[in-house]
């Protein structure tokens, strides 16, 4: 029997931290032995928030050494960048043509925006001032929304549909997206007939929640994060620095994180042990992070000697996925009838 396939994208945006590890991309790692996979670089997702060139390019750079680093394998997995590879883009615009406008407002993160420029403020005024017309609303409330924000789903499903994946491993946040990208599927194929297979989401545990420095989820954007790839003393730094209770017993934020790279039926007894001593607990950590940690950040600092060999791997990956995208794209012009010439 042939492997499911999986697929999942990336966003070239800043340091992975340890959450990030537990709750995606060590998933990829595991998911590579029993499956074929297809991992890409979505760079041109990541346009839509991330305007310069510079950092752009130092991104892309990282995130490819990232999952180096991590053991995903170029030979099992197909790992490539989305803007090597132009069928993405171009079957965006026919995904478009079948796609209704009420569809991608109501997906999340437009939808999010709206609501943070305040639309329901905008009707309350309007019945206030007795504001009407439609180009005000559009004017005001949807002002300074790109529409590559808009159509980002449309842009994920074609990502996920031109390699007809069983699985797509995405964090809890894009599931609605896998589900647009169902729904585009389902629509092409009954207005052009069978083409694309419907995915299935595959969303990562809700146990892999890991929490931060400061016991909230682990997130760049709450500064509260342990980097994956850090250093002895950076890792010191952010261990010491998790907030503990002053009720004595377990330090549950300490412990949460601990039980990521130690056994818990080892733990338990440590902790039950030490209980109320934080700072020994907190060296303890310190050490089995380091253990976890250093041979990544070593590897990851191999990778990084010589960028042109990871950059061919990169490159390598994109000619594949080449082959299958654009066999599908020709799948699809011949199917809405724009493909007039013999072979
Ligand atoms: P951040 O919140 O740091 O900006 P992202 O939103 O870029 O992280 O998340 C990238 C991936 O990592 C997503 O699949 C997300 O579900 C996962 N992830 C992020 N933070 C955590 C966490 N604290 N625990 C588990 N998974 C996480
Ligand atoms: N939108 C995803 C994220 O921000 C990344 C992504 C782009 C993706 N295209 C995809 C994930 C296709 C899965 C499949 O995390």
């Amino acid at each position: 029997m042939s492997k499911k396939i999986f697929l999942s994208g990336v966003q070239p945006s800043g340091k992975p931290h340890i959450g990030n590890y537990f709750g995606a991309m060590k998933q990829f790692v595991d998911l590579q032995n029993e499956h074929e996979g297809y991992v890409f670089i979505a760079d041109y997702h990541a346009l839509h928030s991330l305007r310069n060139p510079k950092e752009m390019n130092e991104n892309i750079k990282n995130v490819l050494l990232d999952y180096l680093a991590i053991g995903l394998d170029p030979e099992k997995v197909t790992f490539f960048k989305q803007s090597d590879i132009s069928e993405h883009t171009e079957l965006t615009w026919i995904f478009d043509t079948i796609t209704t406008v009420p569809n991608l407002m109501l997906a999340h993160a437009f939808k999010a925006r709206v609501d943070e420029i305040g639309v329901e403020n905008f009707f309350k005024e309007k019945n206030e001032k007795g504001y009407d017309t439609f180009k005000e609303l559009v004017s005001r409330v949807f002002k300074g929304i790109d529409v590559g924000t808009f159509n980002y789903p449309v842009l994920m499903a074609a990502d996920i549909l031109l390699y007809t994946p069983d699985l797509v491993p995405v964090g809890a946040d894009q599931k609605q997206h896998v589900e647009i990208a169902r729904d585009i599927a389902d629509k092409f194929n009954n207005v052009y007939g069978e083409t694309f297979k419907l995915p299935e989401p595959m969303i990562l545990k809700e146990v892999a929640i890991v929490p931060g420095t400061d016991g909230r989820k682990m997130s760049k954007s709450y500064g509260n994060t342990i980097p994956l790839f850090a250093e002895y003393e950076e890792i010191k730094k952010c261990v010491m620095s998790i907030v503990t209770d002053s009720s004595g017993g377990i330090p549950q934020n300490v412990y949460a994180i601990h039980k990521l790279v130690r056994s818990e039926t080892e733990l338990k007894k440590i902790y039950e042990e030490k209980a109320g001593k934080y700072k020994d607990l907190k060296e303890l950590l310190v050490e089995d992070l380091e253990k976890f940690i250093a041979p990544l950040r070593e590897r990851r600092k191999e990778f990084a000697k010589d960028i042109p060999k990871a950059l061919a791997i990169l490159k390598e990956g994109g000619k594949k996925a080449k082959l299958i995208a654009s066999k599908k794209m020709d799948q699809v012009r011949a199917k809405v009838g724009v493909n007039i010439y013999e072979k």
